[in-house]
């Protein structure tokens, strides 16, 4: 299990970077213009860069990502570095694990989501007909290189986006990490007064120490997919509007936290502070009555499901959770009502 590195300062990043002999960079046209300048780079290294966004995370672009490394002359000693979000990253180490049958890569975190989730733990991907992370491989990156400077210039809904995540790494393993997360001032004008360090770091731990004991997702790490049976199908959904994935996830944490108390054993009191908390972050994405039918079919075409079943992760207490719970239908049709009340 690799473990990402906390950087403090781009000259030792640049200096890490540049001795990788043999390198492709990827980025996209944002990552591009604002975080490769602040890298002091040598400049023969070949850049691939692709148009941001969810939508980008596809065939077309992986295609895209091969020619580019085959113009470059990458062969096996290549070392492609990913300098990016989670779109990057998860189409990074796809392409890297399948050109020329696998090739290194590094993951260089430029997003809070993904310091803090998508550039660790192995998983790579695309989208695929309109269904999340359909195609994709576990590999796990040669190495992780978080810098939190990149943050500044993260657009806000971008900064709540990755907090999501954290906020589901307290609920489903460390209650007083959560309760932490919930007391600080998450506002466009506060955010940057933040220091994310230690959160970014704990968010990891917490993320590596499940994977280090189910890589491929066979038990626990399923436990990372809590906010995730309902997000993915809202995304899945909304697949072409502008919401960052983290506000999905926010969604379907709501939905799942819901389900936990009214299929699960959660306690009402507990789900309504979590709800409530959830609620101070992010605004509710509205949804016409007609439209939660279509969301809740999406959610059984889950990659998690088996035998038909939907399968969901529960809250059994704050920072405690379980997996592999059958849900209805009807369950999830509830849940987004509730939600959309
Ligand atoms: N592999 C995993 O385990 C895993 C885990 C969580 C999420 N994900 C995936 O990650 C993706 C979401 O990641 P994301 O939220 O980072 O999205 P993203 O990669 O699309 O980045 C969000 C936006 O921020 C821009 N950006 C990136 N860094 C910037 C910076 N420093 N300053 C300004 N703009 C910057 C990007 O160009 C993009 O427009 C989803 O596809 C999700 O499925 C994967």
């Amino acid at each position: 299990m690799n473990l990402a590195t906390l950087i403090n300062d781009g000259n030792t990043l640049s200096d890490i970077l540049n001795k990788y002999q043999n390198s492709v960079i990827l980025c996209d046209q944002n990552t591009e213009t604002l975080c490769l300048p602040l890298l002091n780079l040598n400049t023969e290294i070949p850049v691939i860069s692709i148009s941001a966004g969810e939508t980008n995370k596809s065939a077309f672009s992986l295609n895209f990502i091969w020619n580019k490394l085959l113009q470059a002359n990458a062969d096996r000693n290549t070392i492609l570095i990913n300098i990016g979000g989670g779109v990057i990253t998860d189409i990074g180490g796809l392409a890297a694990a399948t050109y020329n049958r696998g090739i290194k890569f590094i993951n260089v975190p430029t997003t809070l989501m993904g310091m803090v989730d998508a550039a660790n733990g192995g998983k790579t991907g695309i989208n695929f007909n309109g269904l999340k992370n359909y195609i994709g491989t576990f590999t796990e990156p040669e190495a992780i290189y978080n810098w939190p400077e990149f943050l500044k210039t993260l657009p806000f809904n971008q900064i709540q986006s990755g907090f999501a995540e954290m906020i589901k790494h307290g609920l489903i393993a460390d209650k007083k990490y959560f309760e932490k997360l919930i007391s600080l001032d998450i506002k466009a004008e506060t955010a940057e007064f933040i220091n994310w360090n230690s959160l970014i770091q704990k968010s990891i731990e917490i993320k590596n120490a499940i994977v280090s004991r189910d890589f491929k997702e066979s038990g626990e790490r399923k436990l990372l997919n809590f906010g995730h049976t309902i997000g993915h199908a809202l995304e899945s959904h909304f697949i072409n509007s502008n919401l960052p994935h983290g506000h999905f996830v926010s969604a379907g944490i709501i939905c799942e936290t819901f389900l936990s108390h009214t299929v699960g054993n959660l306690d009402l009191a507990e789900s309504q502070k979590i709800i409530f908390s959830i609620d101070s972050v992010f605004e509710r994405i509205p949804l016409l009555a007609k439209e939660i039918d279509e969301i809740a079919h999406l959610a059984l075409k889950d990659k998690k499901n088996k035998e038909h079943k939907i399968k969901c992760v529960f809250l059994d207490k704050t920072g405690d959770a379980n997996f592999d719970n059958d849900i209805t239908l009807k369950d999830i049709v509830e849940s987004l009502s509730f939600y959309n009340s």
